[in-house]
């Protein structure tokens, strides 16, 4: 494992009873890297994500995470979802912090509805939001523990296309400002081309093809070219 390594999967494998939803899995990202996986439904990405985060063990293989086994959860991961999971019943600040009496976490709480651009939503309630804000929100919450691995499980999957073009740069910023590593999960190619600096497309339940992103590029025809490769990589049979 190179010292600039922050993740190594060694032929990791995932069934489910009899069900083999993973298998041959071998995959290194390295530390500030921001990786895509992309791939058709059902093909075993968010299960890929799930064991990176700890939440449910690999049925054979080596899961690795600053030098460590990934053994339990991961708790210097923070998953985000396709829905926000907020608590209905706290307000924006308190889904942050959750009522705590600790001068540094409301200040941290602050700091990151100011980076969302929230700063005036603090005590509003989750369903006084629209949905790209409550996602703003749950991004928020996600950095509160100042993770060293942000896990985006299509976060952005049920926003409108000027929001959702919003949220990409919104995240790209605060990827950058914050150093985090960052696995995103999406359906849109093009999204993981101009995001990524590495794209990794999960196919017949194993990495198959892994493409360089255009992530701190311009080039649009060079990033839809990638995304058009990726793309008939994952249709082909
Ligand atoms: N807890 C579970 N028990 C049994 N099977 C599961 C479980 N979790 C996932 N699977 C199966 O694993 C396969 C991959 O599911 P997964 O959610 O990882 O796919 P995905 O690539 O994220 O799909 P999508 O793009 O639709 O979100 C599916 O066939 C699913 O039925
Ligand atoms: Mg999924």
């Amino acid at each position: 494992m190179a010292t600039d390594d922050l993740i190594q999967l060694t032929d990791v494998t995932k069934s489910y009873h009899q069900h083999t939803v993973l298998h041959d899995v071998n995959l290194t990202i390295k530390t500030g890297e921001f990786v895509a996986f992309v791939g058709e439904s059902g093909g075993g990405k968010s299960t890929l994500l799930r064991l990176i985060a700890g939440l449910e063990p690999a049925t054979t293989g080596q899961l690795m995470m600053d030098g460590r086994s990934i053994n339990g959860l991961n708790t210097v991961a923070r998953v985000m979802f396709q829905d926000d999971r907020l608590l209905p019943w706290m307000t924006v600040l308190e889904n942050l912090s959750f009522k705590s009496r600790d001068m540094n976490e409301k200040v941290r709480a602050q700091e990151l509805l100011d980076l969302v651009q929230l700063h005036d939503f603090a005590n509003y309630y989750p369903n006084q939001l629209s949905g790209g804000q409550k996602q703003r929100v749950a991004l928020a919450r996600a950095l509160m523990a100042s993770p060293k691995l942000l896990l985006l499980d299509e976060p952005l999957g049920a926003l409108d296309a000027l929001t959702r073009s919003r949220m990409q740069e919104l995240i790209a910023d605060i990827v950058d400002q914050e150093n985090l590593t960052t696995i995103l999960i999406t359906h849109d190619v093009r999204e993981a081309a101009k995001m990524a600096d590495r794209i990794v497309a999960i196919k017949h339940g194993t990495t198959g093809l892994t493409v360089p992103g255009h992530r701190h590029q311009t080039d649009e025809m060079a990033m839809i070219a990638v995304a058009n490769e990726v793309q008939e990589f994952i249709l082909s049979d």
